[in-house]
């Protein structure tokens, strides 16, 4: 049980890209609306337009390429180096689109939280949104999880959906979807490092009436 508000609680964003997630997360920093302030962000690609935004906010950058580690292991060692060192307590994957491993999973237990463009367990992997209208579903949206080595798996924090329009291409609903992420984001940190829930086989459990409010 999380039953304590975490006081040196400090966030480690990952990315892979554009960083949109990532924006969303430094806004509501700014605005006192996370609980903690995001320390530094990983990127495992050095071009990664993510990584503007986190140097325009005055946030301490990292690159750390998977290409140059031997293995998963050892790249997730040093993840968890570069983030343990900062103090971070609480890590965001904002479409770092790396499988993390045991290694790093157990170093940050319930603490690496994932979001996702689907409802998930619907559609995991890449092109969430394409499988989503693919498969003619009526309705998708996001999803904030805590990680597992499983892809995409993990007990769900906040979900939301989404329509989904006879016309709707990829980028349409990506983008419907997307005005939801950067929503749910910061309040599933928020709620996370609030304290106050529980883990009960997949559930993600809120011991006061938090997850009945309005988002
Ligand atoms: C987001 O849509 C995020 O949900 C997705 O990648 C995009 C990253 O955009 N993540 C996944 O698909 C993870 N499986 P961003 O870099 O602008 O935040």
């Amino acid at each position: 049980m999380s039953d304590v508000r975490e006081t040196q609680a400090a966030i480690g964003v990952l990315i892979s890209g554009r960083g949109s997630n990532l924006q969303a997360l430094i806004d509501a920093s700014r605005e006192r609306r996370l609980g903690a302030p995001i320390r530094v962000v990983v990127s495992n690609r050095a071009d990664a337009l993510g990584l503007d935004r986190a140097r325009a906010a005055g946030i301490e950058t990292v690159v750390l390429p998977h290409t140059q580690a031997p293995d998963r292991e050892a790249y997730d060692r040093a993840l968890v180096q570069v983030l343990r060192e900062r103090g971070v307590t609480l890590v965001c994957l904002a479409g770092f689109m790396r499988l993390l491993g045991p290694v790093f999973c157990e170093a940050f237990p319930d603490r690496v939280l994932n979001i996702h463009p689907s409802l998930l367990p619907a559609f995991p992997g890449m092109r969430a949104q394409a499988q989503a209208l693919r498969h003619g579903v009526k309705v998708s949206g996001a999803t904030v999880h805590f990680v597992t080595p499983a892809l995409d798996d993990g007990p769900i924090v906040l979900q939301e959906a989404v329509p989904v329009y006879d016309d709707d291409t990829e980028e349409t609903l990506s983008a419907r979807i997307l005005e939801v992420e950067h929503r749910i984001y910061p309040e599933a940190v928020r709620r996370v490092l609030a304290g106050g829930w529980r883990i009960e086989g997949r559930r993600v459990l809120f011991a006061s009436t938090d997850s009945r409010d309005e988002r």
